[in-house]
């Protein structure tokens, strides 16, 4: 049931507040200022490389999950796409976690890796969103999302969630690891709990995001720019456009423009720049004004600070709340999935049923 939305991706992406605060329910104890994780039969203290592994949504999910996991916890993390990693012959030593991330539980590839990483000696944590998929099954530790049914082939409230279970687990690693005090842990606690209403000021912006639809829906190429976790959100903005739209997008780390793809810049190639303000704002921004001094259009995603300090000159300003940035790739989740959902209803494509995708590849 869409209830009071035209699409079920658009009830998805509005539901994600909700979804988001039921999965960390049941991975934060308020009370206590602490994360909480369901029963581990191993020791997760002996745990000396993760590797992460799934396919499309679920990929970016864990790239973003790489980041975390490297800076709060300080663990190698080896990342791939469950198609290349199942075929290059891993180097996979004992002591390490294997950690699969998947809205199904049930994509072919994901789940042969999964399958793989067992036979050699991975301890398995999965992801999932179906708790009776078979990865749910398969594995060593279940950590679920609670989205609820996810029908929309494009996945939008199932990778917000992926992210609150990850920032949660990379909270947990940092502590059992020595390295976040109680005090950081609470902060940590805080912060996530304040995603859902990060999400929602978030929502508050969709109309202004459906007027700007226009300027991206006639374009045959759009290219989405991010350094940080805010690349890998480059990454899963460009996918949501390419899948429900068909335009052509790409999603690139800022730095790397130079490097080839700010050839493609004239006045016709609309560049989705993701800077919220922090530590990386001032290196986006400047990747962003080569872009603009070639001519491209720039459509600005940051907080009313970034926007204040580098919105002059942008075709469009999208402002989102300043907020932690643990909980940034969650709010600016929000912004991506909006502007590909109004394009593709301005191109009038099939949104939830998009042509050639099927919502569970469980085909290699
Ligand atoms: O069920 P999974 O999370 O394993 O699915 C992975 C991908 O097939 C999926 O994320 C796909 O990329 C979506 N259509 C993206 O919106």
């Amino acid at each position: 049931d869409k209830g009071n939305h035209r699409h079920f991706m658009q009830k998805e992406i509005y539901e994600q507040p909700v979804v988001v605060a039921q999965t960390l329910k049941s991975y934060l104890r308020r009370l206590e200022n602490q994360v909480a994780m369901p029963d581990m039969d191993f020791d997760l203290t002996a745990i000396h490389r993760v590797t992460i592994v799934a396919c499309g949504t679920s990929f970016y999910a864990g790239m973003v999950a790489k980041y975390w996991f490297e800076r709060f916890a300080r663990i190698p993390v080896d990342l791939d796409v469950a198609s290349e990693f199942r075929y290059r012959d891993p180097v996979l030593e004992p002591g390490g976690l294997a950690l699969f991330i998947s809205q199904s539980g049930e994509t072919a590839d994901t789940l042969a890796a999964l399958r793989h990483c067992k036979a050699n000696g991975q301890t398995i944590a999965v992801v999932v969103n179906v708790p009776t998929s078979s990865m749910a099954r398969e594995a060593d530790l279940l950590l679920p999302t609670h989205a609820g049914p996810e029908i929309g082939v494009a996945s939008t409230k199932a990778f917000t969630c992926q992210l609150a279970v990850l920032a949660a687990l990379a909270a947990r690693f940092a502590r059992v690891r020595g390295l976040m005090s109680a005090e950081d842990e609470a902060g940590i606690v805080e912060h996530l709990a304040e995603a859902p209403a990060g999400m929602n000021a978030a929502l508050g912006h969709d109309e202004d995001i459906e007027a700007m639809a226009h300027l991206v829906a006639p374009a045959r190429d759009v290219l989405y720019i991010g350094r940080g976790p805010d690349y890998p959100m480059a990454l899963e903005g460009a996918l949501k456009l390419k899948e429900i739209s068909y335009i052509h997008a790409e999603g690139y780390a800022a730095g790397e423009m130079k490097h080839g793809p700010i050839a493609l810049i004239d006045d016709k190639v609309p560049v989705i720049v993701l800077a919220p303000s922090g530590p990386l704002f001032d290196k986006t921004i400047s990747n962003m004004q080569e872009v603009q001094a070639r001519g491209g259009r720039v459509i600005l995603i940051s907080d009313a600070a970034g926007i204040a300090a580098a919105g002059e000159g942008c075709m469009a300003t999208i402002e989102m709340p300043a907020v932690h940035p643990l909980i940034q790739p969650l709010v600016y989740a929000v912004p991506v999935q909006l502007l590909a959902y109004h394009v593709a209803v301005l191109k009038g494509t099939d949104v939830d049923q998009p042509r050639n995708l099927a919502k569970s590849v469980t085909v290699e």
